[in-house]
């Protein structure tokens, strides 16, 4: 059982086009259709039915805590391993800003790229039980030799994440993310997917705007605002288009932009979607967001 990928859930949590999907016989759960949280007494429903062998928890798009406890005893009610996907909220989980599944889970897999600010990579811990046969299912199972300037890249990963200044840009990072998703729903026609978020991300609901996910994606490009079209819950419009956007600041809070600076992207994206086809505005706020980030240059980037 994995969350549907409609619903938030990444492509290798079941997704019928993705190994997972092929390669097991996956039964996905949904997020509340009226709250867009996840329904945890429906998810102990189903698995009470369907007994899977595995559940795994954790989202690509989902702006709410996930319970992981909750999961956890879930899965052992009912004979199942838990894997829980830490891949987006690794950063927040290691400085304790989203609660571990360290305890509950048999297997935690993540990427080390996202909020954990490291390089394109990911990592899997388990319980000892189950190392060996998961490092055999590596290798030799499905890779061949090891990327060693990719560890010695996760290792000053890991590193930074131990020191105190981690926790301060995890910590602006949520500040940002709820800030930006703040101003953004001043707009009567902007709907945030469960009201908010306490994470590093929200999805913005553009079905009032009467535009396309792909539409605004596209439009903020061009003014060189970063945002991915994405799915909302039970979205009336296909995968290659949709109906949201998916936003977040952990990559602009590197560079030192806070609360302020969030107001100011959250005007400009409004500026955009309510002026879509527009190439003055598009022009003026292209000119303006360059204007900012110049001032914010990514760390150790800076022109000499
Ligand atoms: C929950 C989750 N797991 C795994 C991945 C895999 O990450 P990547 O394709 O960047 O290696 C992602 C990426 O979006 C994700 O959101």
């Amino acid at each position: 059982m994995g969350l549907s990928l409609a619903h938030g859930g990444h492509l290798t949590h079941g997704s019928p086009v993705s190994m997972s999907g092929k390669w097991f016989n996956v039964v996905p759960y949904k997020l509340n259709e009226k709250t867009g949280i996840l329904d945890y007494d429906e998810i102990e429903k189903l698995a009470v039915k369907e007994k899977p062998k595995l559940i795994i928890a954790g989202a690509t798009a989902y702006p709410r805590i996930i319970d992981f406890k909750i999961f956890g005893e879930i899965a052992k009610k009912v004979g199942a391993y838990f894997v829980a996907d830490i891949a987006h909220v690794a950063g927040l989980v290691a400085v304790g800003l989203h609660p571990t599944p360290v305890g509950h889970a048999d297997v935690i897999t993540s990427t080390t790229h996202k909020t954990l600010r490291g390089p394109r990579s990911g990592f899997i811990m388990s319980t000892a039980e189950l190392a060996q046969k998961i490092d055999r299912a590596v290798f030799p199972g499905i890779q061949g030799g090891p990327l060693e300037h990719i560890i010695a890249a996760k290792a000053v990963c890991f590193g930074e994440a131990l020191k105190p200044e981690f926790k301060e840009y995890g910590k602006q990072v949520i500040k940002n993310s709820k800030a930006l998703a703040e101003e953004l729903s001043l707009d009567d026609g902007i709907e945030l997917v469960t009201g908010g978020t306490d994470n590093h991300l929200s999805v913005i609901d553009l079905r009032n705007k009467l535009v396309t996910g792909k539409e605004v994606q596209n439009a903020l490009d061009r003014v060189r605002i970063t945002v991915n079209k994405n799915a909302i819950p039970n979205d009336p419009q296909p995968m290659i288009l949709t109906s949201g956007i998916r936003i977040g600041p952990a990559a602009v809070t590197t560079r030192g932009l806070k609360e302020d600076e969030m107001i100011k992207i959250a005007h400009w994206i409004l500026e955009i979607i309510n002026n879509l086809n527009d190439e003055a505005v598009a022009k003026r706020v292209r000119a303006e967001v360059e204007d900012m980030i110049l001032r914010y240059p990514v760390p150790g980037g800076e022109l000499k």
